[in-house]
C-alpha cells in the first residue's frame, strides 16, 4: 500500500490513474522473487490442496489470480477499475481465468458460486463491511473458505481494518476462523513494516 491509494482525504483513489504504475510495488508486482516466493508460500497454505474456483475481489492486475492460476486453481477476477482488469487479462493470458469489471460488493458472477472468497486490501475500503461479508458468504459454496488478506495502515491517521474487528465480523458466518499476522514476514513486503498486517482464513 502507498499514501497514494488511501482513502484518508476522503476521496477514493483513481484507481485507473494508479493502474500503469500500481506494479511497481514489491507486494503488488511481485517482481522480486523473493517477494513473489513469499507470497507464492502463504497462499499455497491459505488455499485448498485440490484444485478449485477462486474468486478474487477487488483483484487489481492480478498479481495474486496469476499465483493461484500457478497453483492449479480456476481464477475469477473482479474490479471496478477498467484499466486494473486489463492489466489483469493480459497478465493471465492463457491461463484457465476470466476477469469482470465490477462492483466487488455485489461481484457480477450470477448463480456461479465459488470454493474461496480470495481479496486483498480491498474489504476495509468498502462502506458496510459486514454487509459485504454476507454477501460474499452466500457466493460461496458448501464447505468453502474466505482468504482475506487486510492491515491498518499509518500511525498519525490511521486506515484499514483491525484483525480484531474482522474476526468478530466473520465468526457468525464461518465455522472457523485462523488469523495469521503477517507485519513481522518482510519477505512479503519487500522490507520492514510496521503497522498491522494480517491474513484472515475462515472455514464456512
Ligand atoms: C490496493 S488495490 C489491491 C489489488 C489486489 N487485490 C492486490 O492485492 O494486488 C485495491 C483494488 O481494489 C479495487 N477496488 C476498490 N474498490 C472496489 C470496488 N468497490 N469494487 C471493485 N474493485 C474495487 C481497485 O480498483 C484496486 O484495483
Amino acid at each position: 500500500m502507498t499514501n497514494g491509494e488511501r482513502a484518508d482525504t476522503g476521496t477514493e483513489p483513481d484507481w485507473d490513474a494508479l493502474a500503469p504504475a500500481f506494479d511497481d510495488e514489491p507486494d503488488h508486482g511481485l517482481r522480486d522473487p523473493g517477494v513473489r516466493r513469499a507470497w507464492a508460500a502463504r497462499l499455497r497454505s491459505w488455499l485448498p490442496d485440490r484444485p478449485c474456483d477462486v474468486l478474487d475481489l477487488g483483484c487489481g492486475t492480478g498479481s495474486l489470480s496469476l499465483l493461484a492460476a500457478e497453483q492449479g486453481h480456476r481464477v475469477t477476477g473482479v474490479d471496478r477499475s477498467a484499466a486494473m482488469v486489463a492489466l489483469a487479462r493480459a497478465k493471465l493470458a492463457g491461463r484457465d481465468a476470466a476477469f469482470l469489471v465490477g462492483d466487488a460488493a455485489l461481484p457480477p458472477v450470477g448463480e456461479e458460486r465459488f470454493d474461496v472468497v480470495l481479496v486483498r486490501h480491498v474489504l476495509w475500503t468498502l462502506p458496510d463491511p459486514g454487509r459485504v461479508l454476507r454477501h460474499w458468504r452466500g457466493l460461496l459454496r458448501p464447505g468453502g473458505r474466505f482468504v482475506l488478506v487486510e492491515g491498518v495502515w499509518g500511525t498519525l491517521a490511521p486506515v484499514g481494518l483491525p484483525a480484531a474487528r474482522l474476526g468478530e465480523l466473520l465468526r457468525p458466518l464461518a465455522a472457523q476462523v485462523r488469523v495469521e499476522p503477517l507485519a513481522q514476514d518482510t519477505a512479503l513486503w519487500g522490507g520492514a513494516v510496521d503497522d498491522e498486517r494480517y491474513a484472515l482464513v475462515a472455514d464456512v
